[in-house]
This record gives C-alpha cells, structure tokens and sequence, in this order.
C-alpha cells in the first residue's frame, strides 16, 4: 500500500478506468480527470478514495481548475486519447486536427500544467499512454500514429528538461488491447482470434496488463527508469519476420 496521489485523464471509460481501479486498490488518492462527467461520475462511485475532476485536456483554463481542485499529484498519467479511422490524406482536416488536439496538445497542457506545481512540491512522475503506433503505422490510423509518435518523444524530452527538478518521465506503448476504443473490433471472433494469433505471447492484451505497468514504473522498483517508452505488446511489434511465409 501507498500513501501517495495519482491523476488520471480519460479515466472516465477503458484503460484508464482500469488503472484507476487498481490505484485505489494500491491506496493511491486517485483523481479522475475526464470530459464525460456521468460515465466519470459512475467510474468514481466504486472507487475509495477518487475525486472527480470534470475537465477537457485540451483546455488550459479547465485543466488549471482541476488541478486547483486536487492539488499537486505525486504522479500524473496522461491517457486521455482518441482515434479517427481512415486513410490519412481521406481523413477530414477537422478530425486530423481534433485527434492532434487532444492526444498530442492535450498532454502538453496537463504535462506543462502540472510540472510546474511538481517543481513547486519537490518533483513527481508523468506517464503519456502512447502506443505502438509509436513504432509502427497502423493502415487506416489517421492522425493516431503520427501523435503516439509525438507523446513519446515529449516524454523523453520532458524527461531531460525536467531531471534536475526531480521529475521522471516515462511512456506506455500498448498494443493490441481487448478494452476501451478497441473493444468493438474484438467482438468480431474471427479478427480476435486473427489478432490473438499474430502476439508472439499468443493473446490479446487487457487493461490490468496496462495498469500493471503503470504500477511499476510508478513504484520503488522502477525509480531509474525515466525517458522510456514501455511497450507492453506481448511481443507483437518485433513480429514482422515471424509473420513472413516460410518453407
Ligand atoms: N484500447 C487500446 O487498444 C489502446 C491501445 C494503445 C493505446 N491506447 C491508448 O490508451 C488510452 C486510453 O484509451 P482507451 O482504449 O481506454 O479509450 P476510451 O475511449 O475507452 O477512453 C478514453 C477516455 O478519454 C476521454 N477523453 C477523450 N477526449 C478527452 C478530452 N478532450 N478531455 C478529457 N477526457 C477525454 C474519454 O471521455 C474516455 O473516457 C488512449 O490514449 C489510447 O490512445 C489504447
């Protein structure tokens, strides 16, 4: 058990519910920061010690407002993120720039927001949710790779600036995970079984994968790991080769 504090955006719905819940287990005061005020709402009346935080990453004043409301995390999970599918140059500019918005701006605002109240408090940790598309592109991903992309290289960077300060800096990379905005591509048997079968582990992923993951970087036993993107795949990105027909 820990007496430490945690803030979670998009915690509302999928991995980011997920790893609130186990916070709350581990005894992390838990913030739950997202737009969807009755999912949030519903999300936070089965967790012990949450506190909801209605806020739009991509909204200074409102992020401001929540962490004025909570105060000063010992760490922050920026997980907030969505996916607009479709080829890239058919893709709307519109919806380019809403998922830039909040999967890439979106997490500079939170980070920016609350790095500055962890230089005050003495230091902290900040976790981006990237993604293997991080990696590697997704046919028909749109905007999404290019800003999982950028929210790993703004966590490293962050991890250089903000060393001195005490703060740590790290980024998941799920990949195929059976929860949140890729559960509806599951429910179809044949493309899980297809997806399960191309992990070199042999399964799909799950949130309590993701949310492990969280807990250790976030623990003792990870307290020398900053700058790092922790893919969490089950092997599937190394697997290029191995999919390849052969005699
Ligand atoms: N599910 C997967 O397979 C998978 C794989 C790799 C990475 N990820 C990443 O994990 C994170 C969580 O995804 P998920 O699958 O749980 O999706 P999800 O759609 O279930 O949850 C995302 C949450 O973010 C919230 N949100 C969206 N825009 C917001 C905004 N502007 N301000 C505040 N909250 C906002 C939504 O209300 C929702 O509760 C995302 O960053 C996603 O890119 C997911």
């Amino acid at each position: 058990m820990n007496d430490k504090s945690i803030l979670i955006t998009g915690a509302a719905n999928g991995i980011g519910k997920t790893i609130a819940e186990h916070c709350s287990r581990a005894g992390y005061r838990v913030g739950l920061l997202d737009m969807n005020e009755k999912a949030l709402r519903e999300t936070a009346s089965n967790l012990a010690n949450s506190e909801v935080l209605v806020a739009d990453v991509t909204r200074p004043g409102e992020v401001e407002a929540a962490f004025d409301q909570f105060g000063t995390p010992d760490t922050i999970v920026n997980n907030a993120g969505i996916v607009r599918f479709g080829p890239l140059i058919e893709q709307s500019v519109e919806d380019f720039i809403q998922t830039v918005n909040i999967n890439l701006i979106g997490t500079y605002i939170v980070s920016r927001e609350g790095a500055h109240r962890m230089k005050q408090a003495g230091g902290g940790h900040i976790i981006n949710m990237s993604s293997i598309n991080s990696r590697t592109p997704g046919p028909g991903a749109g905007a999404y790779p290019a800003t999982k992309a950028g929210v790993t290289q703004m966590a490293r960077q962050l991890a250089i600036e903000l060393g001195d300060a005490n703060i740590r800096v790290n980024a998941i990379a799920p990949g195929f995970i059976d929860a949140g905005m890729s559960a509806p591509i599951y429910e179809d048997e044949k493309v899980r079984n297809k997806r399960a079968g191309a992990v070199p582990s042999g399964r799909l992923g799950t949130a309590d994968d993701i949310a492990a993951a969280v807990l250790y970087l976030d623990s003792d036993a990870g307290s020398y790991v900053n700058g790092h993107e922790l893919v969490i795949d089950g092997g599937v990105v190394h697997s290029l080769l191995a999919q390849l027909p052969r005699d």
